[in-house]
């Protein structure tokens, strides 16, 4: 109900709390649209949730690199064009091969689990939950549930309906220096703090493969902790193409050894160890390497950021039925 008030001879005190309570009853009363939001499913789909962290439990149980693998596909989405389910496409919608093909996406993994809840959430509430928040909601259940940080997760992202191949091979590279690392993440809207906190957090888990260091181990890479070589070497002269820990000491578990590993120069690739080099960077390797609560903290506030990051909401894009294919 609308009740018309005379504001004329009201104190200017209550006119700021007639304002405030207006304001409030207004943003309490109607879902903004096109922001993410916490109860985005809760009537239209409310075993979301549920759906996607015990699906996530079960193929973690069977295989724990699935909690690495979703979260750089995370990171992949999220960086070209906002989380937006892009990199699950299997075609672009154009002439472009899709984005899933790109150099840097063609280790991703994990697309089996997301198709598993999908088909799962399709069969209870068809059409309602967006492969993007299901990537979005995954991943966190993968690190938490292997005893990394917490974050929100908001929903209400939509999925697109295309995907940008060249965008995606312009992704930071393992080769790049401090400068053009940030200038990529500034781009975006990210601090050298958070840069350094999402690839710190993310390169704590996971692995890289021996082609990307090759070159730091054949013609001695004077950052690199000649000691720490010694033990790639003869991994990589076996097996070119093998996978290494990028955390040698807590590999499966997303914490804040990245940081200590860097500051012995034992980090994986090149973009890893600049970071020690770099006076817009160092601060941040040395304030994270001595604390793993503010680590925590602050890379749930970065990754929650970067989920949220021009993401399509309200009538843009869609609901895909299936994640591999636009609708
Ligand atoms: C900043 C620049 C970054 C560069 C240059 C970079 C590059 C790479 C490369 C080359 C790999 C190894 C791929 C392979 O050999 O299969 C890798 C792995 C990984 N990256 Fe990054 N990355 C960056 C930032 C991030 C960020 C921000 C995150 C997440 C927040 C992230 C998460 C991961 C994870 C989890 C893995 C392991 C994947 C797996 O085990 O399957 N990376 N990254």
């Amino acid at each position: 109900m609308i009740s018309i008030v005379n504001i004329q001879g009201l104190s200017m005190g209550a006119k700021f709390l007639l304002v405030l309570v207006v304001v409030a009853t207004v943003s309490s009363n109607c879902r903004v649209q096109g922001a993410l939001d916490r109860g985005f499913y809760d009537d239209s789909c409310p075993p979301f949730e549920v759906i996607v962290s015990g699906t996530v439990q079960s193929f973690l149980d069977r295989d724990p690199s699935v909690a690495p693998g979703l979260l750089r596909m995370l990171f992949h989405d999220a960086f070209v064009g906002g989380l937006d389910g892009s990199p699950l496409l299997n075609s672009s919608g154009g002439s472009d091969p899709p984005e899933r093909l790109a150099t840097p996406n063609l280790s991703l993994h994990g697309f089996d689990l997301i198709d598993a809840i999908k088909s799962k959430l399709e069969g209870i509430c068809p059409g309602i939950v967006s492969c993007a928040d299901i990537l979005a909601t995954a991943a966190r259940d993968a690190i938490t549930l292997t005893n990394g940080p917490f974050w929100r997760v908001k929903f209400g992202r939509r999925d697109g309906r295309s995907s940008n191949f060249n965008e995606a091979n312009h992704l930071p590279s393992p080769f790049e220096d401090a400068n053009g690392l940030l200038a990529k993440f500034a781009a975006k809207g990210f601090t050298a703090e958070e840069m350094v906190l999402l690839q710190g957090g993310g390169h704590s888990i996971g692995v890289g493969h021996c082609p990307l260091i090759a070159s730091r181990l054949s013609n001695p890479d004077p950052t690199l902790d000649p000691s720490y070589a010694a033990q790639l070497r003869p991994i990589c002269s076996a097996n070119a193409n093998a996978a290494l820990p990028n955390d040698p000491v807590t590999p499966p578990l997303l914490d804040n050894q990245y940081f200590a590993n860097v500051q012995a120069r034992k980090g994986l690739f090149t973009s890893d160890q600049e970071l020690l080099f770099d006076g817009r960077t160092k601060p941040a390797i040395d304030k994270y390497a001595a604390s793993s609560s503010a680590f925590a903290r602050d890379f749930s506030k970065a990754i929650q950021k970067l989920s949220e990051l021009g993401v399509l909401t309200g009538s843009q894009g869609s609901v895909r039925k299936i994640c591999a294919i636009a609708n």
